[in-house]
């Protein structure tokens, strides 16, 4: 396996930019064969972000023609209490109702954030909500969602880069890797 040093900081590499890529464009492809209607992309920051910047460009290639928004939401994974909460720090500014919308996140872990976000758009009318995620921790889910698009199975660390952050940091990684020496 690679390992990238920044600042300190031993990075050890899992997905790297070209495993990536590949996996962008053959999730664009499957998008694109679901044939959606009146396609909106709904990426939740933060860390979605280079993801979703990828994704859409794939999107263009693959032939489809998205409208994009942004949603932030914040979970808290007090431990003490079972159903977590999820708030919506910003919203989407589109009326959602009669298109296809294609959710975007980072991880799919618990599945809290997801599950919100998700039914949110369909209670607001939302003909069908797709759901992809770059990485899936199956391990840890609280309900029964799943990602009906994912990048890959993520092994049992805190990842960084790609748009994923620890401390505020390392989001502007090309790559997905973890932190062995925090
Ligand atoms: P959940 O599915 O609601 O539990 O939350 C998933 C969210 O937790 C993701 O969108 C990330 O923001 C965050 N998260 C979970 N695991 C990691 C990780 O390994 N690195 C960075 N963020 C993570
Ligand atoms: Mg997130």
């Amino acid at each position: 396996m690679t390992a990238v040093k920044i600042n300190g900081h031993h990075i050890e590499v899992l997905f790297d930019e070209q495993t990536i890529a590949a996996r962008v464009a053959d999730i664009a492809a499957e998008v694109a064969a679901c044939a959606p209607q009146r396609l909106l992309v709904v990426a939740v920051l933060k860390g979605s972000f280079i993801f979703a910047a990828d994704l859409l460009r794939a999107f263009h290639r693959a032939g489809l023609l998205p409208e994009v928004d942004f949603m932030m939401l914040a979970s808290y994974r007090d431990k003490t209490v079972s159903s977590g909460q999820v708030e919506i720090l910003r919203d989407i500014q589109t009326d959602v109702s009669d298109r296809d919308v294609l959710l975007i996140d980072d991880i799919l872990e618990s599945g809290r954030t997801l599950a919100f976000a998700k039914d949110l758009l369909a209670a607001r009318g939302a003909r069908h909500v797709y759901t992809a995620v770059l990485l899936d921790k199956p391990g840890y889910r609280a309900g029964d969602i799943d990602a009906d698009f994912k990048g890959f199975d993520c092994p049992d660390k805190f990842v960084v880069g790609y748009g994923m952050d620890m401390g505020h940091a390392y989001r502007e990684l090309p790559f997905v890797g973890y932190v062995t020496n925090p």
